[in-house]
């Protein structure tokens, strides 16, 4: 069987852990961290911060990179595929995703999730708890959609985007890259790069850099 090694054990750590360990396809699991003095979390060893990764490509498989910085998450998760783990997609069991919809390496898939046909998620992506994303979406590298957001049919987000919590997206939207949409926000019309967009309907509030 294979083995996971998690960067990162905050509070997206935690989850993604808990949702690599329902899956069964791991027969050990580690974290490697920054900020922890534990040596232990849910069970599972702590095993070294994030610049020890080169010391243990030989003893684990497969490595998932859990921050929530979509930027620092899709650095971290080049430097460990040029190192040699595999970078997999981990899907909660509880979630919904069509048989046609293409979902690629480093995307996690948490619990309560649903991805309808023919859409597709790029590298590195966070579908948080209970969103929904509709048919025909293509959801670029690097995106966050947080618990409870609900993307409707066609709908393009480009890479590095946020969603936040319970906001909800329109259908035939698109949204440029590195935007951040506030929680509770409804999306009727296509939002530029580099924006912050809030309320009902959502509005540009400010420009952003691409520090989400
Ligand atoms: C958008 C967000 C990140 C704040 O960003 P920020 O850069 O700190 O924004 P600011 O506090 O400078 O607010 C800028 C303006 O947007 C408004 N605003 C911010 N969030 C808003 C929201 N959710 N709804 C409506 N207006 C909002 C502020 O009131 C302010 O308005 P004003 O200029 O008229 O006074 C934050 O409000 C938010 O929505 N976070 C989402 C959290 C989330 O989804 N967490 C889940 C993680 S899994």
């Amino acid at each position: 069987m294979a083995s996971l090694l998690i960067l990162g054990a905050g509070g997206h750590g935690k989850v993604v852990a808990e949702t690599a360990m329902l899956t069964r396809q791991w027969d050990r699991i580690a974290f490697l961290d920054n900020n922890n003095n534990l040596n232990n979390l849910m069970g599972i060893p702590i095993i070294g911060c994030f610049e020890t990764y080169v010391d243990h490509v030989k003893s684990y498989s497969h490595a998932i990179v859990a921050l929530g910085n979509n930027i620092t998450r899709l650095i971290w998760m080049a430097k460990l595929e040029k190192a040699g783990f595999e970078i997999p997609v981990i899907i909660h069991p509880s979630s919904i995703i069509s048989r046609f919809c293409e979902i690629e390496s480093g995307s996690v898939v948490l619990a309560g999730v649903v991805v309808n046909a023919n859409t597709s998620i790029a590298n590195g992506c966070i579908l948080n708890t209970s969103s929904t994303i509709d048919h025909d979406c293509i959801i670029g590298k690097g995106v966050h959609i947080s618990p409870g957001v609900n993307v409707a049919g066609t709908v393009s987000i480009k890479d590095f985007s946020w969603l936040g919590i319970g906001s909800k997206i329109a259908n035939n939207v698109t949204i440029g890259s590195s935007v951040i949409v506030a929680a509770g926000a409804v999306v009727i019309s296509d939002i530029p790069d580099n924006v912050m967009v809030a309320g009902v309907p959502a509005k540009i509030k400010k420009y952003v850099g691409d520090e989400q």
